[in-house]
């Protein structure tokens, strides 16, 4: 078993952590944010993650699990470092590497020779060799680290799950031993291990993460097409994703993709690529299509009340998707400032998300304790994220506490048909709108 240091206890860093220790290793996660680890030294995690508080949990009562933010504690000793802090968006929409700036000259003096520093954070190419630079210049002599990429897979909502049952683990390095000595954390794994060089380590994260976000764009183009000519973009993506080639993931068309992940990686591989001299026009067109996934969303809302200025709208969901607290890059978030740039009045109801979105989003919005509660005497509503809890609702007991009778389904979670018989004028995204459907009348072509 090895001994780790982890840092950045943040939604990677902590999960991860979790599930080393629950694997038999001895895990310290260090992390700046002494609110942060001091929630997790008194049995508090500061975020929503399925499945992670019993992980932290087990593994700190079993003392495998420890947090600190004194990198002199720490760091000594440890046979393996990640690195896993925030790489947000820079000025010019480059992944601002601050933090692995930071985190590398804070190790580079407290690294015990033999140790091997691993980058988790998702970093742009020739970030190892840079965190390689950095631990020289800051040890002033001695031995060298060798750095090993191994980039992260999992999704927030599903990250303890995913972690353990990845479908590949990327391991890139120019060291083979260090390679071999990550791969090891991984050989209870039912999956393939790539080992490569750093670089391409490092690229593969962001192909990965630009790929999928060109799926959900894709879609939301052809969404807007099957609108345009009266053809049904579920009933598309279906018969597409059966074809084993194209396969059904990520095919959901709607407001498009959000979240600390996809925004900030296709930004920033755009933006490599760019600088580079290459000519990434495809990741433009990405990034343009999931903006007008957004504006369209608004557009048929202000079509569907005959203007916003004034209206009551309720916002059913703030996460960027479900089963997670986090808001960053959400498309509710967005969409929520957009309306109220246009005047509305919103309520907005999330099952776990409400604390962060009053941080971004403050007192220009009435939180409330129930998705009825947001209803009640709205004129309309705007479903944002796919909770399980929207899907259930009671339908006609909303509609039933509404002043108005629009609904505008932001992620295609309902049958237009069942919402229309309700009562409600539904609108959808890409969805063909049956003739004589209640509330069909009211769509527009683009809407
Ligand atoms: N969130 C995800 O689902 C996900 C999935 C795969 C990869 N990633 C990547 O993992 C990285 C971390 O993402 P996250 O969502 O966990 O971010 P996060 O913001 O939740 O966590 C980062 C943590 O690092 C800490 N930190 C910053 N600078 C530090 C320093 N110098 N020393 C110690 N701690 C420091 C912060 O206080 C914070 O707690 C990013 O590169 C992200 O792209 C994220």
């Amino acid at each position: 078993m090895s001994a780790i240091c982890i840092v950045g206890a943040g939604y990677v860093g902590l999960s991860v952590g979790a599930c080393f220790a629950d694997l038999g290793h001895d895990v310290t996660c260090l992390d700046v944010d002494e609110a942060k680890v001091d929630a997790l030294c008194n049995g508090r995690v500061p975020i929503y993650e399925p499945g992670l508080e019993t992980l932290v949990a087990r593994n700190a009562a079993s003392g495998r699990l420890r947090f600190s933010t004194d990198y002199a504690a720490a760091v000594p000793e440890r046979d393996l470092v990640f690195i896993a802090v925030d790489t947000p968006t820079g000025a010019a929409g480059e992944a601002s590497l601050a933090s692995v700036d930071d985190a590398a000259k804070a190790l580079a003096p407290r690294l015990t020779p033999g140790a091997v520093l691993v980058t988790k954070s998702t970093v742009p190419i020739g970030t190892g060799d840079l965190v390689s630079r950095i631990v020289g210049e800051h040890r002033g002599g001695g031995p060298s680290f060798p750095v090993v990429a191994n980039p992260e897979f999992q999704r927030e909502g599903s990250a303890v799950h995913d972690f353990l049952h990845p479908d590949r683990v990327v391991i890139g390095s120019a060291d083979a031993g260090a390679a071999a000595r990550v791969a090891d954390l991984y050989r209870s794994f039912d999956c393939p291990v790539i080992v490569t060089d750093l670089r391409t380590a490092e690229m593969i994260k962001y192909a990965s993460n630009a790929f999928l976000a060109t799926r959900i764009s894709f879609i939301n183009e052809i969404a807007a097409i099957c609108e345009a000519l009266d053809a049904d973009v579920e009933v598309v993506a279906r018969g597409m994703g059966l074809d084993a080639r194209v396969g059904p993931a990520y095919l959901n068309a709607g407001i498009g993709w959000g979240g600390s992940c996809f925004p900030k990686d296709v930004r920033a591989l755009e933006h490599m690529g760019s600088v580079h001299g290459a000519h990434p026009q495809l990741l433009r067109a990405v990034i343009e299509i999931n903006r007008d996934a957004r504006r369209l969303a608004v557009r048929k809302l202000r079509d569907a009340l005959g203007g916003l200025r004034g209206r009551e709208v309720a916002v059913f969901g703030l996460s960027f998707k479900p089963n997670t607290d986090d808001v960053r890059d959400a498309p509710a978030i967005e969409i929520a400032h957009l309306l109220l740039g246009e005047g509305a009045a919103l309520r907005a109801y999330d099952p776990v998300a409400t604390a962060k979105a009053r941080a971004v989003l403050g007192a220009s919005v009435r939180f409330t304790a129930s998705a009825l509660d947001a209803a009640a005497g709205a004129d309309a509503i705007m479903l944002t994220t796919e909770w399980n809890e929207f899907r259930d609702l009671d339908w006609a007991a909303v509609l039933a506490a509404m002043r108005g009778t629009v609904l505008v389904d932001g992620r295609n979670l309902h049958d237009p048909a069942r919402m229309r018989n309700l009562g409600f004028h539904y609108v959808s995204m890409g969805r063909a709108a049956p003739a004589g459907a209640v509330g069909a009348g009211a769509l527009t072509p683009a809407g």
